[in-house]
């Protein structure tokens, strides 16, 4: 930590800060949708030159990725022209971006990936996150694009993924989860923090930052199990019995390698969150 951390800190811009990420973020000029629409050029570079900030914090985006495939106009104004107009915001105050993308960038055919494997998006959602990452890397010369992958955070507010659905489901007799789909779960908490030490450590370029591992969704649920004590009976199926975007039979690893070691386990991080915002579901102590 530097002397000076707290006056840095200050002067970070956060976009997208009423989401999961945001609500872990702990420092700096939070804006949320209403207060800055990063789809507008105009109001984009009239707030960002009113902080003037040295650093932005990019995490306002379309999340929903079934929202994505119904309206990819959508995604690529939200995902690709909001990080346009953010990137030439950041340009014209000289503030380095720092821009949370996924590790959706990839196929899933060989996972896990390093930060130089090649990106092949295939969701609109993906696409249109991958655009913003070409984007980043083309108007800028200062930049973090962080890949994240498999959020989980914001308890029973805020979390809408696979892993609130499955913490949710504990008290029921028996839990249907889908085979043959692996990643690395990143706990928003700990991606807040790791975005505040890579300001401070003035990282530079493509990181991958995701909690240690490689699990299949089938392990998360069983580690969830085992975290709430649940009696609950885990009954594997076919990807095609859920009617999700990927619904194909093949194995599918999004799970992420990174170059740097700045978070903990996913099982460290699934019990915290489970301990910290989830105990009405934990059945024996
Ligand atoms: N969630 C995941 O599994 C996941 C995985 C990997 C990477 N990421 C990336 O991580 C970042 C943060 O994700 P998150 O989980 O915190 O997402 P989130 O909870 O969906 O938050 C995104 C925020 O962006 C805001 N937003 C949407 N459209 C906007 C616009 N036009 N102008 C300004 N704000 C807008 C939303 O506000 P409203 O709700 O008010 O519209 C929301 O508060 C995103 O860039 C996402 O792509 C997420």
């Amino acid at each position: 930590m530097h002397d000076n951390s707290r006056e840095i800190l200050s002067k970070v811009l956060i976009t997208g800060a009423n989401g999961v990420v945001g609500s872990y973020i702990d420092f700096g000029i939070k804006l949320d949708h209403r207060s800055l629409d990063i789809t507008d050029l105009n109001e984009v570079l009239s707030v960002v030159s009113k902080h003037s900030p040295k650093f932005i914090v990019h995490l306002a985006a379309e999340t929903d990725v079934e929202r994505c495939e119904r309206d990819p106009q959508h995604a690529y104004i939200v995902n690709s022209i909001g990080t346009y107009n953010i990137a030439l915001a950041a340009k014209s105050v000289g503030a380095k971006m720092i821009y949370i993308s996924t590790s959706a960038v990839f196929d899933g055919l060989d996972g896990p990936y390093t930060e130089n494997d090649a990106c092949n998006p295939q969701s609109y959602y993906a696409k249109s996150k991958f655009l913003g990452e070409l984007i980043v890397q083309g108007v800028l010369d200062d930049y973090v694009i962080g890949r994240a992958c498999w959020m989980f955070g914001g308890g029973s507010k805020l979390d809408k993924k696979f892993i609130s659905a499955i913490i949710q489901k504990m008290r029921e007799p028996e839990i249907k989860v889908v085979k043959k789909r692996f990643g690395s779960p990143t706990y928003a908490k700990d991606l807040a923090g790791a975005i505040k030490k890579m300001i401070l450590n003035n990282d530079k370029g493509i990181f991958h930052i995701s909690n240690g591992g490689n699990p299949s969704r089938v392990d998360i649920t069983k580690e969830i199990v085992k975290i709430t004590g649940s009696a609950t009976k885990i009954t594997e199926v076919e990807p095609s019995f859920f009617s999700h975007v990927y619904s194909d039979q093949k194995e599918n690893n999004e799970g992420m390698l990174s170059k740097v070691k700045i978070m903990r386990s996913w099982q460290d991080a699934l019990k915290d969150y489970i301990k910290e915002e989830w105990s009405d579901y934990i059945m024996k102590r």
